[in-house]
């Protein structure tokens, strides 16, 4: 069913007899299309999100000619449209500001345009959740051509050298490591050609989860940015697309509680990004579902990280696709995933898992031998964390940390952060629990990632390389530490967070999934909260001020959930 009712004629404004047919053809006709063109059903609409102003999106305008053919070759027009384009690196205070505005975008266009179904052609990290978000509120057949990793470079001979290894480089600056040649010469090094982040960042977590959700053909996720096999994808996607019209195929109806612990599983089997927990429950509340911290605890205990790829393993994306990508990961564990979910192209996860020949290779872990038998992305729940917070624990040079107590080390926000992480006289040791605050989603707004506090300069040059950080915010998929993110409620809203101390004792203990402060509770309700910054007063700040939920809500806005109860799904 359905929760909008205003939904277009789709493609039959073309075919309609009589007057408001022709004038609908005739403006076609005006752009350029032909006699012929006009009359072609299915219509698939393609949402172009390429900017000059998103660089990981920029290779999807050379796809968009191959989606075109696909649908043209399966009988279909294809017209392309423009979308809002939300870039990670571009966008302050951070893309996932958007990641809603986006949504909005494509449900509106996809809703209102007389189009049969359509190509959502995104990449960079929120532009796939924002597109699926949308595609599932608007409801028509959707599939999805992702834009694929850019390529794996090099740097002064280290090589392979990917996205995350900046993190470190920026480490070794800080601490006077990096001479200014070796600096100008990185920023020529680190994106050597179009596509997302070149490891198992955000994007590509994102780009898996749009194959296991059926909205991208198998074995998409993984293909290089500029490569011909992306070519094929693009060309085949759009051939789909019209198959995907012709059976109705709805993408409210993909997703269920069966689909989304596929995705969550296959994350965590490929030790994937922390901002999938959020992109995966904005996903749900469009179709009225909510998986919750006690399902997400489950499929991770219950799922071991195989994947040996960075950020939280030694291998490169390309080596991951060649060894057989998403697919080749899932048969390894088919026993936990539900094998009769849809895919983009209609038959279900088994059919591919069933045509998926796996064979041993460096960079997926056999099942009797993962990097990890329980999954990287651990749900915390504690009093400083009612409403729940997660860690990675992939990647984690010093696995000591997953069991920790430490004093607090409280910032307020990022200018108190900037100001004071590097001052000499800052009373931290490496036994300290740095805390970051007011980055939440209404507090920055939008929860940047900046949860990945750098390491304070004076313990860096001691040798510390990672410590316990807690905050509000979310970290790039592509980062690692003992980083403690989304905590729930978020410090803007009087959160637990928004009372902690210096010097209050934490602990963390991942293995039994708690973080909690030891301040006594009569001490710590009476204390004075911190104070958020005012609330924006007009315009779309506003409404993402007043709207937004927290991170157990997928942050989305409250009056984008899906409207009706949907009973009649496992
Ligand atoms: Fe765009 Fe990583 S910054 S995918
Ligand atoms: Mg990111």
């Amino acid at each position: 069913m359905s929760q909008r009712d205003v939904s277009s004629a789709g493609g039959r404004l073309f075919t309609a007899e009589g007057q408001d047919g022709l004038l609908h053809r005739a403006f076609l006709r005006g752009g350029g299309f032909s006699y012929d063109d006009v009359r072609r059903t299915p219509v698939i609409g393609i949402a172009n999100s390429t900017s000059d102003l998103n660089p990981c999106n920029k290779g999807l305008s050379d796809l968009i000619d191959h989606v075109k053919r696909g649908v043209r070759d399966a009988g279909g027009l294809a017209l392309e449209f423009p979308t809002i384009s939300i870039s990670e690196p571009y966008t302050r205070p951070t893309s996932m500001y958007l990641r809603n505005l986006m949504s909005m975008d494509i449900e509106e266009a996809v809703t209102t345009a007389p189009i049969d179904g359509v190509v959502l052609m995104g990449g960079c990290d929120k532009t796939v959740p924002a597109q699926i978000m949308g595609a599932v509120s608007a409801n028509k057949p959707s599939l999805m051509v992702t834009a694929g990793p850019r390529p794996v470079s090099c740097h002064r001979g280290q090589e392979p050298f990917t996205v995350d290894d900046a993190w470190d480089f920026f480490d070794r600056h800080r601490a006077g490591e990096v001479d200014d040649q070796e600096w100008e010469e990185f920023e020529g090094n680190l994106n050597t050609g179009v596509g997302t982040c070149n490891v198992m960042g955000t994007a590509s977590s994102m780009a898996a989860v749009a194959e296991v959700l059926g909205f991208a053909l198998p074995g998409s996720a993984l293909a290089e940015a500029a490569a011909q096999k992306r070519r094929d994808i693009a060309y085949r996607t759009g051939f789909e697309a019209v198959h995907a019209v012709q059976r109705n195929q709805s993408p409210q109806a993909l997703i269920s509680m069966a689909s989304l612990e596929n995705a969550f599983r296959t994350v965590t089997a490929l030790g994937g990004s922390t901002n999938t927990v959020i992109h995966l429950e904005a996903i749900a509340g469009r179709a009225g579902l909510q998986i919750g911290v006690e399902n997400f605890r489950r499929w991770s205990a219950q799922t071991p990280h195989l994947a040996n790829v960075r950020p939280g393993g030694v291998c490169t994306l390309p080596e991951l696709d060649a060894a057989g990508g998403v697919a080749a990961v899932l048969h390894r564990i088919q026993d936990l995933l539900h094998l009769e979910t849809l895919t983009a192209q209609g038959g279900t996860l088994g059919d591919v898992l069933a045509e998926t020949l796996p064979a041993a290779n460096p960079a997926i872990a056999e099942r009797d031998h993962p990097l990890s038998p329980r999954g990287p992305l651990v749900m915390l729940q504690g009093n400083l964390a009612p409403g729940g917070a997660v860690l990675k624990t992939a990647g984690v040079g010093d696995p000591t940390l997953f069991k920790h107590r430490g004093k607090a080390v409280v910032f307020n926000g990022l200018e108190d952060l900037n100001a004071r992480i590097d001052d000499p006289d800052l009373e931290v040791t490496p036994d300290s629990i740095l805390v970051l605050r007011g980055l939440g989603p209404v507090g920055a707004p939008g929860m940047p990632e900046v949860g990945h506090i750098p390491i304070p300069t004076k313990l860096h040059k001691q040798g510390v390389r990672d410590m316990v950080r807690i905050s509000d915010a979310r970290m790039s998929g592509t980062s690692t530490g003992a980083v403690v993110l989304h905590t729930s409620p978020e410090a803007a809203v009087g959160g637990p967070l928004a009372y902690l101390r210096d010097g209050d004792e934490i602990t963390l203990d991942a293995e039994n999934g708690r973080i909690d402060h030891g301040v006594d509770p009569e001490e710590f309700a009476a204390r004075a909260p911190y104070a958020p910054p005012p609330k924006p007063i007009r315009g779309f700040a506003k409404l993402h001020a007043e709207h937004v939920l927290q991170a157990e809500h997928g942050c989305d806005f409250d009056f984008l959930r899906h409207a009706l109860p949907v009973e009649d799904r496992n």
